[in-house]
């Protein structure tokens, strides 16, 4: 199965990001992960609408939104305005997640639902047959540069098994030349790395990554 190394701009300087979005793609990247935060829902807070349909200007990237906001169906219209090609959203962030898949599938655009480690996969289960890929965090949301938390992979398993091989099984936080092996080999097919990507030489990172999964 194809590897999927999604650089999210969280880590990026903000003050030439279009230069370094242009850079990671020319590297090899064939996703951006776009991490929104609202502070309700995370206490951080990121970017939002018009800083993506800026680099969506600047870069023919598949775009893939994580919307860490609570209420997602409020907004999802919006960055689908803006460029987005994935939606997506927390579980624990909404009280009608068929009702978000329904507004993005409207849209023709790729739905998915993102888990926080401590939420089980129960959450996702049912509407698995719907969704283009399912988000497993490695991390707590809301901030860059913190810790794989290996104890996911089991969830990630277990998703591979009752998912089939071809469903998109994404992974995000802490990610870096260990670590992304341990996570494609728990059977995460999208892999979403911002520290390893943006601190340092972009081009170098990136082709240093998707090396060491194989790609
Ligand atoms: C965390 C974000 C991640 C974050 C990953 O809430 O969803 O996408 O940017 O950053 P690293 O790769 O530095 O852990
Ligand atoms: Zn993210």
């Amino acid at each position: 199965m194809e590897i999927i190394l999604a650089p999210s701009i969280l880590a990026a300087d903000f003050g030439i990001l279009g230069r370094q979005v242009k850079e990671a793609e020319s590297a090899g990247a064939k996703y951006l992960h776009l991490d929104v935060m609202d502070g309700v829902f995370v206490p951080n807070i990121s970017f939002g609408i018009p800083v993506i349909s800026s680099i969506r200007k600047y870069v023919g990237t598949v775009f893939d939104v994580h919307l860490m906001i609570t209420e997602p169906e409020r907004y999802i219209g919006r960055f689908i305005d803006a460029g987005a090609d994935i939606v997506t959203f927390h579980a624990e962030a909404t009280r009608d997640i068929a009702g978000c898949i329904d507004m993005i599938k409207a849209r023709n655009k790729r739905a998915s639902v993102a888990i926080s480690p401590k939420t089980p996969l129960d959450a996702v289960l049912p509407y698995i047959d719907r969704l283009d890929m399912v988000l497993c965090m490695t991390v707590e949301p809301g901030y860059g540069g913190q810790s794989y938390m290996t104890e996911v992979e089991d969830k990630v398993r277990e998703l591979r098994r009752k998912a089939g091989e071809s469903f998109d099984i994404e992974v995000d936080g802490g990610i870096n030349d260990e670590t992304i092996i341990r996570a494609v080999n728990a059977g995460a097919n999208v892999i979403v790395a911002g520290t390893a990507v943006f601190e340092g030489d972009i081009t170098a990172n990136v082709e240093r990554l998707m090396k060491s999964c194989g790609q």
